[in-house]
């Protein structure tokens, strides 16, 4: 495509696009995994804006992981295409894309080494007061502190819990400061603090840039700007937490088995937010997410 001519779009947009335009757009992207197989996902459209928090959810199989694959470009849709930046995918290398995005997968992707060789291994050159940085937003400054080789500690010593590692893990995502932070919540029970630790470093983030999450949590659900509920390889719905309530069936079903798996384990939805849901009938049987 053309380069806009110097000078001639004062008040126009940025080279990186507007505020209000999505970074990150799918459109009519349908996907599977080999000939002969049903797609995976279908006819999707989705734009994801440069600022805030969308939330994916649905049924296990629905397409979820699929559609993250498709953004970090482990796999080429079949029809339709992808754009970062108003710019389709294949203009663009692998590496210009994936420098673009973080992704913090589910289950503790830590690599072997330290604390300092994790959280360097995708920033090379970040400085002692990013690790810092990082380290706090996750709330893990006062325990690197406390063990006697601080930031050298290896990660397979016991010393470091489960949840520790998944703060580890979304740290060296931090630490990129990505245009796009794309989170496969945890389906494991974390510990209180790991899952406030998460829950804050999403809301931060998505001041700054976008994030993307594969929400197993209420608590996250709630918190997006957006929620797409995908079923069956395609979005069947999306709004906020209110309107998908009072609009899709679905919603409602997945929110309440989201409320049953979070009763009693202490992970409960915000304050602020607990009275809205209350009234909703529990379905027969509560659906699966995975
Ligand atoms: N690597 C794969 N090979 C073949 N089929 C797959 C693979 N990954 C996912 N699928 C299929 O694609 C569909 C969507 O799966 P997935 O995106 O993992 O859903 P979700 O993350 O919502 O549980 C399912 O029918 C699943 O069986
Ligand atoms: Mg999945």
């Amino acid at each position: 495509m053309p380069a806009p001519a110097p000078g001639g779009r004062a008040g126009g947009p940025p080279p990186g696009g507007s505020d209000g335009a999505a970074v990150l757009e799918l459109r009519g992207v349908t996907a599977g995994y080999g000939p002969g197989r049903e797609p995976a996902v279908r006819g999707i459209d989705l734009a994801v804006p440069r600022r805030g928090h969308t939330a994916v959810v649905g049924p296990s199989g629905a397409g979820k992981t699929t559609l993250l694959s498709l953004v970090l470009r482990f796999l080429e849709p079949q029809e339709g295409e992808l754009a970062l930046d108003g710019r389709p995918y294949r203009e663009l290398s692998h590496p210009a894309i994936r420098s673009r995005l973080a992704y913090v997968e589910q289950d503790t992707p830590v690599v072997p080494g330290t604390i300092r060789d994790n959280l360097l291994f995708s920033s090379p050159d970040a400085g002692e007061e990013d690790l810092r940085r990082v380290l706090r937003d996750v709330r893990l400054a006062e325990k690197v502190d406390s063990l006697d080789d601080g930031l050298d500690t290896e990660l397979s010593s016991t010393a470091v819990s489960g949840g520790e590692r998944q703060r580890i893990a979304l740290a060296r995502a931090l630490l990129r400061e990505p245009d796009v932070l794309l989170l496969d919540e945890a389906t494991a029970q974390l510990d209180a603090l790991t899952e406030a630790a998460v829950h804050e470093c999403i809301r931060t983030r998505a001041r700054a840039g976008a994030v993307v999450t594969i929400a197993h949590r209420l608590s996250t659900v709630i918190d997006a700007d957006t929620i797409v509920v995908m079923e069956s390889g395609r979005i069947r719905a999306r709004g906020t937490h209110e309107e998908l309530l009072a609009a899709d069936v679905l919603y409602r079903d997945l929110v309440e088995a989201l409320r049953i798996a979070s009763a009693g384990s202490g992970a409960a939805a915000p304050a602020g937010h607990a009275a809205a849901p209350a009234t909703v009938a529990a379905p027969g049987a509560p659906q699966r997410t995975g």
